[in-house]
């Protein structure tokens, strides 16, 4: 169990087998009215809707289930507003609560509509992508995308439980549990030398998906994200930390078309050529590079760009309209070693299309 320290909004993260099959009695701990609902999407529900439902009503709560469409898209305020309907006419009040039962897209949609249905009802995650367990589903931040783009519209609101069933990823297809793996990584790269060093150890058992290890490590990767968290609860500064390899990542997925790179994919590029920066830059030893490379390869993602020219321009391009961006310059969260990062680094545009181009 991993506690996210946040005062009187403090709460559990619970990782392990069996999880969804107990769901109901871990919310009865909670205290909460017995009204409540589950949103899920296309492809969960049919998976685990029905154990979900079943323990929570045998805890005497009584479920409205809600699917919405799998993928990006559902992230609309289209499906907020059908969201909310369903709610009201399943008559919740202040002190039921929703349940997101999925990926980070029906994470981040429930938790919006939590976080504003009655001004904000209390939320419980289930997340079952490695994405979800690791990284969306801590952290607060709820939303959804605009035509103009994504997650344009949101709010900061916490859960009150957070229970990640590990059984759950051996129906998750295997590329998006790879890309799950890059920002399991990324909390080695960041902020944890011995967890890279397990990673190393540990990969082909993770990629097996060994329940116990699996539990080991996500638990270590939702601690690192809870502690950047805490000590930075609304992004002002070191949370920026989480951001390594995302600033080449988001212009790749956003260059590229969304949906031809996984994000995790596109970051497990993002954070190879941020270590590139991260040698020229801060001398991180050339033996620490290859050993970045080494594992993202591990885990069967992808590390090489070779960026044409035109290409190069509009990656540039894109990450100069990414958020991270002051007075038009883009700051990079690079590393001096494997295990510590800086925030807020400068680079040279040529040396970012240079390592664009290898
Ligand atoms: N709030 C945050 O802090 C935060 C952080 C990172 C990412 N995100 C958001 O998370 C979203 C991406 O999340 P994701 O990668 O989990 O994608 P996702 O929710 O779309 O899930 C990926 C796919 O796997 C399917 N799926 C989920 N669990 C499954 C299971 N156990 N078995 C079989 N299929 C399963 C889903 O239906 C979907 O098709 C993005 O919208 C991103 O913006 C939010
Ligand atoms: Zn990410």
């Amino acid at each position: 169990m991993v506690q996210v320290p946040l005062g009187n909004r403090s709460y559990d993260i619970r990782i392990g087998p069996g999880l969804l099959s107990r769901i109901g009695e871990e919310c009865a701990a909670l205290g909460l009215n017995s009204r409540c609902a589950i949103i899920s999407d296309s492809k969960v529900e049919p998976l685990y809707g029905r154990i979900v439902a079943k323990s929570l009503r045998k805890a005497g709560f009584a479920p409205v289930l809600i699917t919405v469409p799998s993928g990006e898209k559902a992230k609309s305020l289209k499906n907020i507003h059908a969201c909310y309907d369903r709610l009201a006419a399943h008559r919740l009040e202040r002190k039921s609560f929703v349940l997101a039962l999925g990926g980070g897209v029906v994470g981040d949609l429930a938790g919006f509509v939590a976080a504003t249905y009655l001004r904000g009802i209390p939320f419980v995650q289930a997340p079952t992508t490695l994405l979800g367990q690791v990284d969306s589903s801590v952290g607060g931040k709820v939303g959804v995308n605009l035509k103009a783009g994504k997650n344009l519209v949101g709010a900061f609101h916490q859960p009150k439980l957070v229970l990640c069933d590990v059984d759950a990823l051996r129906t998750l297809p295997r590329r998006e549990f790879r890309s799950g793996l890059a920002e399991v990584i990324k909390y080695g790269i960041i902020y944890d030398g011995e967890l890279f060093a397990r990673l190393e150890q540990d990969m082909e058992a993770l990629l097996r998906g060994e329940p116990q290890i699996l539990a080991e490590v996500i638990a270590r990767c939702c601690e690192i994200k809870a502690e950047v968290v805490a000590q930075d609860e609304t992004e002002s500064g070191l949370r920026a930390i989480l951001n390594f390899g995302h600033s080449i990542g988001h212009a790749l997925e956003a260059v590229a078309g969304y949906g031809k790179y996984l994000h995790g994919e596109a970051i497990s590029i993002g954070q190879v050529k941020a270590a590139d920066l991260s040698a020229r830059v801060l001398g991180l030893a050339a033996g620490e590079v290859q050993r970045i490379q080494r594992l993202f390869e591990q885990a069967g993602l992808p590390t090489q760009l070779k960026a044409s020219l035109p290409l190069r321009k509009k990656l540039v391009q894109a990450m100069k309209v990414d958020k991270k961006v002051s007075r038009g310059e883009v700051k990079f969260v690079l590393a001096q070693k494997i295990g510590q990062v800086q925030f807020g680094c400068t680079v040279p545009e040529t040396m970012i299309q240079e390592v664009l181009s290898i």
